[in-house]
């Protein structure tokens, strides 16, 4: 059932989704989705504008994801606040939000996953070997059972982009994966539902991650070679953070290592540090001289 007393309806179940999604696909309508893990901020409803852009319909999907959280990480502490979620979302003026329960997702005896090689490689699989797995496997059931024409995705996240676009590509899936820019507060720090974990004493350094990681793709713009302007960004963010997972250049695509002098492809900077317990991730373009 559709929940009354909440202003936007909010499908609990498959069978609900479908139900509503199969009206929109009568109508001829263009549908997009907006994937989340709640807790949302302006960078998630800056999506949903993006995706109403250019589709009639759009829904957001709130799921809390225990596959791409590993046993010690957050699963139980990340923030769940889907009444003030439901209340952003129909202020963005998204039609639907789709709640899907965990029994349904991941039922006893459910044993597939989506693993992945590419992009996935590296960065956050280094630290995070589970994540991608648990990502691709979320990711495929929502696209499956949404079948949306378009998918908005936040660059905040760039590697999950650019693993999801590899996975719509691989498995045919026809929908467009867009990619929706980075919403960052005056100070420059990216939006994250992670930033209300951190004290004001880390609020504050942490908005030099920006400021680091501007510094890293402008030298590498001004012709600095990769390997001097990796390691000068390393130093710098060490210097900051109290631990430094990693700082690094890589191809814009697939995200391989790059050779050692100046630029010569379309390339971005990575970066993932802690501050106290908190991790946080960012990125930009670092477009060749
Ligand atoms: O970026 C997120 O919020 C999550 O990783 C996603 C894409 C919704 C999958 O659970």
């Amino acid at each position: 059932m559709f929940h009354p007393d909440l202003a936007l309806p909010v499908a609990c179940s498959i069978a609900e989704l479908r139900d509503r999604v199969s009206e929109w696909r009568r109508m001829n309508l263009r549908i997009g989705l907006v994937p989340t893990m709640g807790a949302l901020h302006e960078g998630h409803l800056a999506l949903v504008k993006q995706a109403l852009e250019s589709c009639d319909r759009v829904l957001a999907s709130i799921f809390v994801n225990p596959a791409q959280f590993a046993p010690d990480e957050d699963f139980d502490a990340y923030p769940r606040t889907l009444e003030s979620d439901t209340e952003k979302l129909t202020t963005a003026h998204a039609h639907l939000v789709y709640v899907p329960n965990h029994r349904e997702m991941y039922p006893e005896g459910f044993v597939t996953t989506v693993s992945m090689a590419g992009p996935a490689l590296g960065l956050e699989s280094e630290t995070r070997p589970h994540f991608f797995t648990g990502v691709a496997t979320v990711i495929s059931k929502l696209l499956i059972q949404v079948m949306p024409d378009l998918a908005v995705f936040g660059e905040k996240d760039y590697q999950q982009l650019m693993v999801i676009r590899q996975l719509a590509r691989d498995l045919d899936l026809p929908v467009e994966v867009a990619a929706g820019r980075t919403v960052r507060e005056t100070d420059g720090l990216a939006l994250s539902s992670r930033n209300v974990y951190l004290s004001a004493e880390e609020r504050t350094r942490a908005a030099k991650l920006n400021v680091i990681l501007k510094e890293f793709a402008d030298a590498l713009h001004q012709g600095a070679p990769v390997a001097e302007a990796q390691a000068q960004a390393r130093h710098q963010a060490e210097q900051t953070f109290d631990h430094v997972d990693y700082i690094v250049v890589r191809d814009a695509e697939m995200l391989n290592p790059l050779p050692s002098g100046p630029l010569k492809c379309e390339a971005r900077v990575l970066a993932a540090i802690k501050l106290g317990k908190t991790r946080l991730i960012d990125n930009m373009a670092a477009p060749k001289a």
